[in-house]
């Protein structure tokens, strides 16, 4: 395993991030449902290194405390107040050197990368190894390098050094190979390399970069291109991350369908990447699934529908409706205009309809709630039919109170269940009725609401 000479993993998060123009830290945003910041991490830390530490600056409590929750090892390092990621290298080394392997190797990522995957890593890792430099940048060559460090090699193609965009001369802005700000260095190499940064540059910030120029003239210094670009592509602004989110979008959209599943136009579809669908289920345009929403065969989302943390099983139907931590069973048809709330479990075969709201339902198979209906902290049992218009009162201002509606129960339109109630099996309620009392099994209730009639009326001012 090339990883075991890995002791730590180092990621520079203590950037403000200007560009974003934000009062979140950049490493904060999102894309695809997961921070930049947990997704650099998630990568960095499958490799197993010694340690994992973060270097945080920026908002540094709010940072700082996003790494614990999800790494409850990680080492927060401080970066003081003098800029540039050479400086918070120069600070996490200060802090970490006693815990290190001095023959060990350390990785240092920037987290401003959402797409950084493990692969990536070690691939460039292999490369440090195989080769035996005493530092190795990941390079990758892009069409628009334009914002990056460029890599200036010598004749032999040998990494020279790194010159920022902002202090490059015209021919060094024609590189088109760019730093992708990840780098490997061997321990005693780091120590040294860090040693003399200065800041005498466009932007009066210490750079990582430089290193490379002082770690060349104590050994080696290679390069490992990505293979792949997108995983490498850093965020400075909300544009970039508009790209990069569609341009991952694109590419989970085409994995799945690839792989079975409809999508009609990935070009409306937003799928994170911890949704798994079946073959054969149809996304159609305009939908959005995200969290841990799983989808089964033969089920058609969509269009318009949000999903999120769902369960939808096979053959069920959701149109124009939004969805949140709720199981819906086979062939169940959901929507159009449905909201359904967290802690659902909607059975196979039932409907919930157009305008209808369900908040901690348990509809069990067969159940319908076809239209314009709030149903809310309720069981109700199966084969069960509720009229279009009916209520759930489940508060009472203090207390979310239960409903209990039995099965082959018909409910009339309009009715309001005032809970705590409970409806007993093959019951029938009139149209209209206020439910306050218990009904018992296959009686019919109504609650009259007396109808007056006023003969030959016109309004006054008709009068
Ligand atoms: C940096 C590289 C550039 C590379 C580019 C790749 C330097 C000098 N430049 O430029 O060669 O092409 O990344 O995206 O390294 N950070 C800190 N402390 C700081 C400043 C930054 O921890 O004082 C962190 C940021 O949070 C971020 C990362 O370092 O995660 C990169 O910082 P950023 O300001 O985005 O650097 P770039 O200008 O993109
Ligand atoms: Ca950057």
């Amino acid at each position: 395993m090339p990883e075991s000479g890995l002791t730590a993993g180092i990621i520079l998060a203590a950037g403000e991030g200007t560009r974003m123009r934000s009062s979140l830290p950049k490493v904060l945003h999102k894309l695809a449902g997961r921070t930049f910041l947990e997704r650099v991490m998630a990568s960095v830390t499958a490799l197993d290194p010694g340690l994992t530490a973060v270097v945080v600056h920026f908002q540094a409590e709010k940072v700082a405390e996003a790494a614990r929750s999800y790494d409850g090892q990680v080492r927060i390092v401080q970066q003081d107040d003098c800029p540039g990621t050479g400086r918070a290298v120069q600070c996490a080394m200060d802090q970490l050197r006693q815990s290190l392997d001095p023959n060990g190797y350390v990785l240092i990522a920037a987290s401003d990368m959402p797409l950084l995957d493990t692969d990536t890593l070690r691939g460039l890792i292999d490369h440090h190894v195989r080769t035996g430099d005493g530092a190795t940048v990941l390079t990758a060559n892009l069409d628009d390098p334009t914002g990056y460090g460029r890599i200036i090699r010598d004749q032999d193609g040998r990494v020279l050094r790194i010159v920022e965009q902002k202090d490059a001369t015209g021919t060094e802005l024609a590189v088109k190979e760019v730093n992708t700000s990840v780098y490997v260095f061997d321990v005693d190499v780091l120590c040294q390399a860090i040693r003399g940064l200065r800041d005498s540059n466009a932007q009066g910030e210490f750079y990582l970069t430089d290193a490379l120029e002082v770690a060349r003239q104590s050994g080696t210094v290679g390069a490992f291109t990505a293979p792949d670009p997108l995983s490498v592509e850093g965020v400075n602004d909300r544009v970039q991350l508009a790209v990069l989110a569609k341009d991952h979008n694109i590419r989970v959209c085409h994995e799945l369908m690839r792989s079975g599943v409809t999508i009609l136009d990935p070009a409306t579809t937003w799928i994170e990447d911890d949704v798994s669908i079946e073959p054969d289920a149809t996304i159609l345009p305009g939908c959005l699934l995200q969290g841990h929403t799983a989808i089964s065969a033969d089920a058609v989302i969509g269009p318009y529908t949000t999903l999120i943390d769902a369960t939808i099983d096979q053959g069920a139907t959701v149109e124009r409706s939004r969805i949140q931590e709720t199981h819906i069973g086979a062939r169940a048809s959901i929507g159009p205009w449905t909201y359904l709330r967290p802690g659902n479990d909607l059975a196979e075969d039932t409907k919930a309809g157009a305008f209808v709201e369900m908040k901690k339902a348990h509809i069990d198979h067969g159940t319908k709630v076809p239209h314009l209906s709030y149903v809310g902290d309720t069981h109700i049992g199966h084969d069960s039919n509720v009229g279009g218009g009916t209520i759930t009162a489940n508060y009472d201002g203090v207390h979310k109170n239960r409903t209990e509606i039995g099965s082959g129960v018909h409910v009339g339109a309009g009715n309001l269940f005032v809970a705590p109630v409970q409806v007993g099996d093959e019951a029938t309620t009139g149209a209209g009725s206020v439910i306050r009392h218990q009904v018992p099994e296959g009686a019919m209730v109504y609650s009259t609401n007396d109808q007056h009639t006023v003969g030959d009326w016109k309004p006054e001012w008709e009068r």
